[in-house]
């Protein structure tokens, strides 16, 4: 199907304001909501994209430590090429290393370095493309606390537009349609529960990882990751501590001080300029108290208890 049909569909969607002022509806596109932007991708990718079986794919909802995890499997995946010198990620903002599925490859899926097996999305579980689903690659996962999750995309959000000249909402309005599920790839709640349940399904297709504790022991998870994506620590590498060069090399810390994360573009011919620098706010768990009321805090807690009910995950 050509992009003028996927327009054509888009226009038939469920729609809803977004969360900025103007020139920015989401639609419901598969039960999540998503602007048509990024829904002209998706239904590429799901008409066009072929898996390889050595594919790892990289899936979260937007500001739960993609940047970070894209940034540790690529270290993972390139330390016989690279060290914590010589590495890509020094030089380039790790989502210029890892592509997006439904954006840098939407309009060629075989414009792929075939070297890297990477590539990342932020589609929900139910709709990925059936090659993902079906074939044997592997799929990585990262979700965080619903609380920071959306103040960072709150932030990120707001930290765009000021660039462009535009207002996000206020944050008190955003909150309200955040419960309500609409925003980029919401319900969060139903992202998480996707791939929580098909980890549980197929845990050796999928890792499901918290953003809080691979905080709380970054080098236990990437070992784990390693293991997981087929790259194992060798002893021996376990002994020259390359794990713990890893970790410190994909640091917050190191990362956002870099140069190109500091001063450096992104995605200029896409979706417009982004200042890499927005990619990097503050990188901890729990920064929501700055920024919620305890009343706030309460409902959002109150959702996720009973969207969660009976899963066996927590958030
Ligand atoms: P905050 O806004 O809470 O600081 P994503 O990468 O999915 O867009 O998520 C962005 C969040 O991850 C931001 O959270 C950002 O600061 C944080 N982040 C970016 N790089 C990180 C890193 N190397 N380690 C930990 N957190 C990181």
């Amino acid at each position: 199907m050509k992009m003028a049909s996927f327009k054509e569909i888009i226009s038939t969607l469920p729609k809803r304001k977004g969360w900025k002022d103007s020139n920015n509806d989401l639609f419901l596109y598969q039960g999540f909501w998503c602007s048509s932007f990024f829904i002209e991708g998706v239904m590429s990718a799901q008409q066009n994209f072929q898996s390889q079986p050595s594919d790892i794919v990289i899936c979260t909802a937007p500001k739960t430590g993609t940047t970070w995890l894209k940034s540790l499997t690529f270290a993972i995946v390139t330390r016989t090429t690279f060290d914590d010198s010589t590495s890509p990620l020094l030089t380039n903002l790790s989502h210029d290393c890892v592509p997006f599925l439904e954006v840098d490859l939407a309009q060629s899926f075989t414009n792929r370095d075939p070297k890297n097996p990477l590539l990342a999305t932020h589609i929900p579980y139910s709709s990925l493309p059936k090659s993902i689903i079906d074939s044997s690659c592997k799929i990585v996962y990262i979700c965080r606390n619903p609380k920071d999750a959306f103040v960072s995309l709150y932030h990120f959000i707001a930290r765009r537009l000021v660039f462009k000249d535009m207002k996000p909402l206020a944050l008190e309005e955003a909150f309200e349609l955040y419960c309500q599920g609409v925003s980029s790839y919401g319900p969060y709640w139903d992202h998480v529960l996707g791939f929580w349940k098909a980890s549980l399904d197929r845990p050796d297709k999928i890792l499901f990882l918290k953003y809080e504790e691979m905080m709380e022991d970054t080098v236990v998870y990437v070992k784990k990751l390693a293991d997981f994506i087929g790259y194992p620590f060798s002893s021996e590498e376990i002994k020259k501590g390359l794990v713990e060069k890893i970790v410190s090399m994909c640091s917050f810390e190191n990362l956002s001080n870099l140069e190109v994360n500091k001063s450096g573009k992104h995605r200029e011919r896409t979706l417009g300029v982004i200042e890499n620098k927005i990619y990097f706010r503050k990188g901890k768990v729990g920064d929501w108290e700055n920024y919620l009321t305890p009343e706030m805090a309460a409902r959002l807690d109150s959702i996720t208890l009973q969207k969660l009910n009976g899963s066996g995950l927590t958030l």
